[in-house]
């Protein structure tokens, strides 16, 4: 690594510095810099603000230099809800839901997550591992830094731990940070079926405990909807991971309004998850929250729906927003949070800066890892995404294309292309 790194021809260096988490009118303020530089010391930021400053420090003397050529540059993105580790795509049912077959009823003709749940317990370690290298390579040619990832697609202990462990080994062995989250409870298993109780019950006297002994997870998800779990089971499985130091999260309101959101809020999760089905309760509750409302919008255009979450109407009643890729085989399959910023701007009406605080520093927050990651100040990491862009509204406005092209992580070059 440079030791001292002086980071210039930043046409617009979007800071995001300030208040966090941020809601409302502090949505809406960047934090822009034009002809910017930041000063990275061992891979932390020690000094950001107009070239012309950031060079004169004494602090900055002796520095190596890297010209961006007129670039813009945000703070590395966050991705805070991703099903990182698959084997296999489903593009099988992609075809069949373009010919009219929907989400649900694919799922109960034991399509949808269980199948993938079953191939992965039968898929090699290996080929695991270099399904997830390979998207992971791709996560940081699209700028993300920092992802959260879920385990949920082995449902029994053995597979569980392994994806688990898996996420680890990943986490330390490339150069993206990834938190893991325990989602045992993504569906009943093959093992359960009709006894989702049953299941419950060994989630929460068992596994959960297992999983928190291990350290392998941070945070608990439920997917609580129809056909899934409902609230007084997703209540049992984060109380009982709170329990052991898991924090939780949630799948809420996506295909049925259950009343999940809600059960966030009480239970002050980290966030909740995908809202497409709320009302006007439970954007007020949101809002009076500090749970993140992260929204998946890949997962209504994937799956061709015309309803959205109803991402205005939160901002507007000042809930903490933000946007994530749900990366996954059966709903969301990007990795472009780029791209879910354009179907954010174009279907949902958020401005390209809402969605670049969605993309950086609020799904930080819901990561709990603010105070190193999701802006560009004094004292955070050098995570950085880089775009030849002119204007940061382009990089929504031109979708479909990845403009990203370089992302640093931890004042490292991670990904560069173009001789940049
Ligand atoms: O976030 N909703 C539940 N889980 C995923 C879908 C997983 C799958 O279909 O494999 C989601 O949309
Ligand atoms: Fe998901």
């Amino acid at each position: 690594m440079v030791a001292l790194l002086l980071v210039t021809g930043c046409r617009e260096l979007l800071t995001l510095g300030g208040g966090v988490p941020r809601r409302g009118a502090a949505m809406r303020d960047p934090g822009l810099v034009r002809d910017g530089a930041i000063l990275v010391r061992d891979g932390n930021i020690i000094a950001v603000g107009t070239r012309r400053r950031v060079e004169r420090l004494n602090a900055a003397r002796g520095a190596k230099k890297l010209d961006l050529g007129g670039r813009v540059v945000l703070p590395g993105l966050v991705d805070s809800h991703t099903h990182l580790i698959f084997p296999a795509s489903r593009a099988a049912e992609y075809e069949q839901r373009i010919a009219g077959a929907t989400y649900e009823e694919i799922a109960r003709k034991g399509g949808g997550i269980l199948s993938t749940v079953l191939s992965l317990r039968r898929a090699k370690p290996e080929a695991l591992k270099i399904r997830a290298l390979t998207a992971l390579r791709q996560f940081a040619g699209h700028g993300t830094t920092t992802l959260e990832a879920k385990s949920g697609y082995g449902l029994d202990t053995k597979s569980e731990l392994a994806t688990l462990r898996l996420l680890s080994e990943l986490h330390q062995e490339q150069p993206l940070d990834i938190h893991s989250t325990f989602l045992g409870a993504h569906v009943v298993p093959p093992e359960f079926r009709g006894r989702a109780d049953a299941y419950v019950d060994f989630l929460a006297r068992e596994l959960i405990a297992r999983v928190a002994l291990s350290g392998l997870a941070e945070f608990c998800d439920v997917f609580c909807d129809r056909g899934a779990f409902t609230v007084a089971q997703a209540r049992r499985v984060l109380t009982a991971g709170r329990a052991c130091g898991l924090v939780p999260r949630l799948h809420a309101e996506q295909l049925s309004r259950t009343g999940a959101a809600q059960l966030a809020v009480n239970l002050d999760a980290a966030s909740a998850d995908h809202l497409e089905k709320i009302n006007s309760a439970d954007i007020r509750s949101l809002a009076a929250s500090n749970v993140v409302a992260t929204l998946l919008p890949g997962c209504s255009f994937h799956m061709g729906l015309a309803h959205y979450p109803p991402a205005r109407k939160l901002l507007d009643a000042g809930a903490v927003v933000a946007l994530a890729t749900d990366y996954n085989p059966g709903t969301s399959p990007t990795l472009s949070l780029p791209m879910i910023m354009s179907i954010a701007c174009s279907q949902m009406r958020m401005s390209p800066a809402e969605a670049i605080a969605a993309a950086t520093i609020n799904p930080a927050y819901s990561l709990r890892r603010h105070a190193r990651i999701g802006s560009i100040e004094v004292g955070k990491y050098a995570d950085l995404a880089i775009f030849d862009v002119e204007d940061y509204r382009e990089i929504p406005y031109y979708f479909g294309v990845n403009h990203c092209v370089m992302t640093m992580k931890r004042g490292e070059i991670v990904y560069s292309r173009d001789g940049i």
